[in-house]
């Protein structure tokens, strides 16, 4: 964080991101989309606070060991392969656990907190009302309770700037890790539809379902009507083919679940990569032919983007250079 951006920056940032965002900043408005649209909460820090609490996390992510925890770049999350795409899907479940764990523990604390107080002040009523109570004891249960005292304690401010810096750790090692998290996602489809069997077996061509695959920017899911050419034949006794059937008198599309899905702000064209590239689809989806359930075989990451773009001579831009220079 401290090394991607200016302290300048920084400071405006963590005290009222949204107003950054609304300035209009690029780097505010990427990132900003970049995690869906969530708001970071405002901190009522001043400038001094703000800058000791980054040199704090500077300091700490140059140790060697929070550094290899928070210093995977795009460019090496875009080198994991496939066998360990699992592995970080799990941990994309694993992450909203904790993040809610969070929630119901803040709020505990709280209810905790004002139970508490509550509680207290029913048994300073109860005691007032004694009469036996002695000169100190009298002007210990009289004293005010002074909140400002807490705020003021060292301790406690220490508690609260140790727990802003845990919380700004925790979040952006998160959010390095989310990077690569759909790769291997696998989602149940609402057919068996297997393309093992289709694509594998059969060796039915990938474009006769993707017809737009080697001519426009999206590959598209095969409507209905395109299994039928088959089904109307082919098991038509089979309740998962019975389920193709139903769709189409319903007139509803089969409500496939979305494999995969880039950003929208990375522009990325199928035709360009397939037909002018030349580029197999399983050199980006893996051997599809012999998956039953498809799964996310790429990072999908702009480092996965980058590294073949780099290690790929394209002939086509190659000779757009010579040919403008
Ligand atoms: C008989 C039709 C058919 C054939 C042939 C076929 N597919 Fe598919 N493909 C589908 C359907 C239906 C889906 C959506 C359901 C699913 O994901 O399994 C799909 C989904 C996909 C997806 C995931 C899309 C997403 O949601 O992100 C990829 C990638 C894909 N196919 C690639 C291929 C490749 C590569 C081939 C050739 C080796 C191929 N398909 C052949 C019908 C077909
Ligand atoms: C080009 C022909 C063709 C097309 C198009 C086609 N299929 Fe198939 N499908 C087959 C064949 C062949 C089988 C294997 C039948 C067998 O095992 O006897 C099959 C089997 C299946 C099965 C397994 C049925 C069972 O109970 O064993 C499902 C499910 C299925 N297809 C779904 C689909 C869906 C959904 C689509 C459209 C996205 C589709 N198919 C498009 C030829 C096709
Ligand atoms: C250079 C890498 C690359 C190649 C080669 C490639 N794909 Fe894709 N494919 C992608 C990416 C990236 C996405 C996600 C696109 C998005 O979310 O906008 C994708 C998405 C898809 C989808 C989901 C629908 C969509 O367009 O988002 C299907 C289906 C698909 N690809 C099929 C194919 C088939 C079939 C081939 C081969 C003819 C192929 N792809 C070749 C990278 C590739
Ligand atoms: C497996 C290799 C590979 C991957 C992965 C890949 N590309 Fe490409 N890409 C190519 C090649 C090769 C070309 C050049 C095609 C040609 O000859 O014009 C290309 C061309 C392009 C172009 C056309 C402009 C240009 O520079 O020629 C864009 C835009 C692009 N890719 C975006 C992407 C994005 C975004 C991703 C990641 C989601 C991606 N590519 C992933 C190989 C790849």
């Amino acid at each position: 964080m401290h090394k991607r951006r200016p302290i300048s920056w920084l400071i405006p940032w963590i005290k009222n991101s949204s107003k950054v965002v609304a300035s209009g900043d690029e780097y505010a408005v990427k990132i900003f989309n970049q995690y869906q649209k969530q708001q970071m909460p405002s901190f009522q820090l001043s400038d001094a606070e703000i800058t000791s609490i980054i040199s704090y996390v500077a300091a700490e992510s140059d140790k060697p060991a929070t550094a290899a925890a928070g210093g995977v770049t795009a460019e090496n999350a875009g080198k994991v392969d496939g066998a360990d795409g699992g592995a970080a899907a799990g941990a994309g479940t694993g992450n909203s656990t904790i993040d809610i764990l969070l929630i119901v523990l803040v709020v505990v604390l709280l209810v905790l907190v004002v139970t508490l107080v509550i509680i207290a002040n029913i048994m300073k009523d109860v005691l007032r009302g004694r009469k036996d109570l002695d000169g100190r004891d009298v002007e210990q249960l009289e004293q005010r309770f002074d909140f400002s005292k807490i705020y003021k304690s060292p301790v406690v401010r220490g508690l609260a700037l140790g727990l802003f810096v845990l919380v700004v750790l925790y979040e952006s090692v998160q959010g390095v890790m989310a990077i690569g998290l759909a790769q291997g996602y696998q989602p149940t489809q609402p057919i068996a539809f297997s393309h093992k069997l289709h694509a594998g077996e059969n060796q039915i061509n990938c474009s006769y379902c993707h017809t737009s695959v080697y001519k426009s920017k999206s590959a598209n899911i095969p409507s209905a009507n395109i299994c039928m050419n088959c089904h109307s034949q082919i098991k038509t006794e089979s309740p998962e083919i019975k389920k193709i059937y139903r769709a189409i008198e319903r007139k509803q599309p089969i409500q496939w679940v979305r494999i995969h899905n880039l950003p929208d702000l990375a522009y990325f064209n199928h035709s360009q990569h397939t037909q002018v590239g030349g580029i197999e689809c399983q050199t980006c989806h893996g051997p599809i032919q012999n998956m039953e359930v498809v799964y996310q075989y790429s990072p999908l990451t702009m480092g996965w983007c980058i590294n073949c773009h780099r290690e790929t001579p394209s002939t086509r831009r190659a000779t757009a250079t010579t040919t403008t220079s």
